[in-house]
C-alpha cells in the first residue's frame, strides 16, 4: 500500500513542479493515459478476489482522483498565466479615437429634389418619372414642335442611330417636359405632377453640362388659370427659399409647348456683395433673376396626350435643379457637381439622416 501513496505523493510534487503545458501532459498520459501506471492499478482491480476489491478500489481510485484533479488545477493555472502574460505584452489603448468609418453624403442635387417632392406633396403633388432614352415624338412633336420647328435646333442632343418599332428617331432626352405627355396619357386628367430627372443636351462650358437636371410641374384639371400657375409657383419657391418676401415678375415669353407663355423672374437684393433673393426686384439696388419657364398648357399638347382642351386646361413649367442647388446652397461653378470629388461631396452633401420635412423645414443644414 505505501507503493500507491508514494505513487501519489509523487505524481503530486511532479505535476506541482510542471514548467509547462506540455510537461504537463505528458505526466497525465505517463499516470492516466491507457498505459499509465494509474490506469495499469486500475485493471489490477478486476483481477482480485471481491473483499480485497473492496479494500482496494476506493484507495487507487482515491490516487486516480487526486492526480486528476491537480492536473486540471495547474492547467488552469497555466491558461491564467498564459493570459495575463498576453495581456501585458499585447498593449490596447483605449483612449485612442476610434478609426473613421468612411460615411457617404446625399449630393445637393438629390438633397434638392428631395426637398422639392416634401413641397410639392404638401400641394397634392405625387412624383412622376419617364425614360432618359427618349423618342422623338414624346420629346418634340407631342410636345407641338413639329420635325422642322426651328425651337428643335435649342434642344440639340445625343441621337441614337437606332429607332424605335415605330419608327422614332430615338434621343437622349433634353427636358422634363415628355414626362407631361406620358402621364397624361397614363394617367388622365385631373393630374398635378414633379417630374425631376436627368436631361442632355450637346452643352459643356462652366454654366452648362452636358447632362443637367431639371424638374418638371403639370396642373390639368377643369377651370385653371394662370392665376393658379403664379400663386403656386410662389408659394413653392418662399417654402424652397424659405422667406416670406419672394417676390415674382411673370415676363411674357415663348415656348411651342405652352400658350402663353410666362418667363418667371425672382427679386433680389444685395447683401454684402451677394445676390439674395427677396425684396421687389424694382426697388433701388435690387434685380431680377429669370429663374424658370412656364405657361399655361398648349391646347395642341393636350390634344396630343389624348385629351379634349375644351374640357381640360392647366399650367406647367420646367426649372434647372442644379441651379436651384446653386442659388440655395452658395455654389458657383455647376461643372463640380459631376467631377466626383469627394471633397467636393463633403464639404456640399447633407446627412442622409437629416430628411427634408416642412415641419422641422426642408433647407437641412449642410
Ligand atoms: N422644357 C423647357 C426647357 O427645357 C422648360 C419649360 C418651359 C418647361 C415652359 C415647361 C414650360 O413645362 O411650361 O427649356
Amino acid at each position: 500500500m505505501t507503493d500507491l501513496l508514494t505513487l501519489q505523493t509523487d505524481a503530486l510534487a511532479r505535476i506541482a513542479e510542471t514548467a509547462d503545458a506540455d510537461e504537463l501532459e505528458g505526466l497525465r498520459i505517463e499516470y492516466l493515459g491507457k498505459q499509465g501506471s494509474i490506469s495499469a492499478l486500475m485493471k489490477t482491480l478486476g483481477k482480485m478476489s471481491p473483499e480485497e476489491r473492496q479494500e482496494q478500489a476506493p484507495k487507487i481510485q482515491g490516487a486516480r482522483s487526486a492526480v486528476t484533479e491537480a492536473i486540471a488545477a495547474r492547467k488552469a493555472q497555466f491558461e491564467t498565466e498564459a493570459l495575463a502574460q498576453k495581456l501585458s505584452s499585447e498593449t490596447l489603448d483605449l483612449t485612442l479615437p476610434a478609426p473613421q468609418a468612411p460615411k457617404g453624403s446625399v449630393h445637393p442635387v438629390s438633397q434638392v429634389m428631395d426637398e422639392l417632392a416634401e413641397i410639392f406633396a404638401d400641394l397634392g403633388f405625387s412624383v412622376a418619372t419617364g425614360p432618359e432614352i427618349e423618342d422623338d415624338w414624346h420629346n418634340f412633336t407631342a410636345l407641338n414642335m413639329a420635325e422642322t420647328h426651328p425651337a428643335r435646333a435649342m434642344h440639340d442632343t445625343f441621337y441614337f442611330p437606332d429607332r424605335d418599332a415605330d419608327g422614332n428617331r430615338m434621343l437622349l432626352r433634353t427636358h422634363t417636359s415628355p414626362v407631361q405627355i406620358r402621364s397624361l396619357v397614363e394617367q388622365g386628367a385631373p393630374i398635378r405632377i414633379i417630374a425631376p430627372g436627368r436631361v442632355y443636351r450637346s452643352d459643356s462650358d462652366a454654366t452648362h453640362t452636358p447632362m443637367f437636371h431639371q424638374v418638371e410641374g403639370l396642373v390639368i384639371d377643369r377651370d385653371i388659370n394662370l392665376g393658379h400657375l403664379k400663386w403656386t409657383l410662389e408659394t413653392f419657391l418662399k417654402a424652397f427659399f424659405e422667406r416670406e418676401d419672394i417676390v415674382l415678375r411673370l415676363r411674357p415669353s415663348y415656348f411651342p409647348f405652352t400658350e402663353p407663355s410666362v418667363e418667371v423672374d425672382v427679386g433680389w437684393q444685395d447683401v454684402n456683395g451677394r445676390k439674395v433673393l427677396g425684396g421687389d426686384g424694382d426697388a433701388p439696388g435690387h434685380g431680377w433673376m429669370e429663374l424658370l419657364g412656364s405657361g399655361m398648357v398648349n391646347r395642341r399638347v393636350i390634344e396630343f396626350a389624348g385629351l379634349d382642351p375644351d374640357e381640360w386646361q392647366g399650367f406647367a413649367w420646367g426649372l434647372g435643379v442644379d441651379r436651384l442647388a446653386m442659388l440655395k446652397y452658395g455654389m458657383d461653378d455647376l461643372r463640380a457637381f459631376f467631377d466626383g470629388d469627394y471633397r467636393w461631396a463633403d464639404h456640399y452633401g447633407f446627412s442622409p439622416f437629416d430628411q427634408p420635412t416642412l415641419s422641422a423645414g426642408v433647407g437641412a443644414g449642410a
